[in-house]
């Protein structure tokens, strides 16, 4: 069974109002937490984590965030190396990085490469300046692009561009340019997310206030419908509901997730599935980081996954790819609500009868009914 790594690294330059990630700017963190060696830190979990899992060769490295590429090269490397000597990485491992594009330039991008990375995913979101002042973005239309074609040109195999699609004031030509601008840009994988109020979060207050509207669901969902178009015709197909690649560029990473293959993550707020137990890491990177210099276990809580839970998180991933997943992991009380979902178009017929669960074009825009059905 595949085995993967996540380390999440939990600094942002400036907070998006739309996001509530496990994330602090300079200002929330105070003087609690050092950002130049906090790497170490990490570097003690995964020394921790060698000790607890034992001899575990690592096929795929995410560095998720946060924008874990405000930490220098030399620092990533560092936590790189560390799992390479502990572990071992696969000689074909997929390393990725995400990135703000503002936390990049030609020479770091050429820095991470040289430090081992070899897939980095870049938050775009749209190409519309005033789509962007929506989200609080900080980067300028087109610095996405332009930091995903240097990546190439640093060496990197695989490049990823994140869309949020159905922000309030977004025009159907604003999410093509933005489309026009990923095919440009010469990337084989596409993350595009409608973009989903949070609660908590400074956008939540403004829809709440009315200075900002509520995104429509069924403009989400025409929306949706454009972005498929697009790429499909440019060469991608869709390999998970959200998810777009060319042939060979799916995210090794994420695909091993969905498939719910053992993974651990480190860094605070960092959730862990190994030999059937779950457990998370103390969200704050102080608290964590306090754990972790004491050498006790970071995490907060855990729990060994009954089989009802097992099955539950099955079918709330497995539905969402497009290779599906076979009918014998859905609960058998619901073999007659997958035959109803064939009859409303939701599920692909053929492949029922073949032994799958497997959405069609109409299923992928109600992805959760149909998990929630299939739920009981
Ligand atoms: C950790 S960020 C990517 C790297 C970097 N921090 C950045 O934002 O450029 C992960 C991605 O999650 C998506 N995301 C976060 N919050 C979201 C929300 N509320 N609705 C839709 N997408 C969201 C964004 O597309 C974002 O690029
Ligand atoms: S979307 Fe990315 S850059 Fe913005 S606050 Fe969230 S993690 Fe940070």
């Amino acid at each position: 069974m595949p085995f993967g790594i996540y380390v999440h690294v939990p600094f942002c330059a400036s907070r998006c109002g739309y996001c509530d990630f496990n994330t602090y700017t300079a200002t929330e963190l105070g003087g609690s937490v050092t950002r130049d060696t906090f790497h170490q830190v990490l570097i003690d979990e995964i020394r921790y984590a060698r000790a607890i899992a034992g001899d575990r060769e690592v096929d795929t490295v995410f560095f998720g965030g946060g924008t874990p590429t405000l930490l220098e090269a030399t620092a990533l490397g560092e936590i790189l190396a560390s799992i390479r000597d502990e572990f071992g990485l696969a000689a074909d491992a997929e390393i990725t990085t995400e990135a703000n594009p503002d936390s990049v330039d030609a020479e770091k991008l050429v820095a991470l490469r040289e430090v081992g990375f070899t897939r980095i995913s870049l938050g775009m979101q749209s190409s519309s300046a005033s789509v962007l002042r929506v989200l609080e973005r900080t980067h300028t239309p087109g610095s996405s692009s332009a930091m995903a074609k240097a990546a190439r040109v640093a060496g990197f195999e695989h490049v990823n561009l994140d869309l949020i699609y159905g922000t309030p004031g977004e025009s159907d030509d604003d999410l093509r340019r933005s489309l026009d601008e990923v095919l440009d840009a010469g990337v084989d994988h596409v993350s595009a997310y409608s973009l989903i109020v949070e609660q908590g979060t400074p956008l939540a207050r403004k829809v709440a206030r009315g200075e900002i509207a509520a995104p429509d669901d069924d403009v989400a969902a025409s929306r949706y419908e454009l972005v498929d178009a697009v790429l499909r015709g440019a060469g991608f197909d869709w390999y998970e509901v959200s998810n777009w690649a060319k042939p060979g560029g799916e995210c090794r990473h994420n695909l091993a997730y969905w498939r719910g293959t053992d993974w651990w993550g480190v860094g605070p707020g960092a959730h862990s599935h190994l030999a059937g137990e779950r457990w998370w890491n103390h969200k704050h990177p102080a608290t964590y980081a306090e754990a972790v210099a004491r050498g006790a276990s970071p995490e907060a809580d855990r729990e060994r996954l009954t089989s009802e839970q097992v099955q539950t998180e099955a079918v709330m991933l497995g539905v969402r790819l497009a290779e599906g997943m076979p009918v014998s992991d859905i609960p058998a009380a619901s073999r007659t609500a997958a035959a109803v979902l064939v009859g409303r178009g939701l599920l692909n017929g053929e492949a029922l009868l073949a032994g799958r669960i497997q959405l069609t074009d109409a299923g992928r825009l109600l992805a959760d009914g149909v998990v929630r059905d299939l739920l009981g």
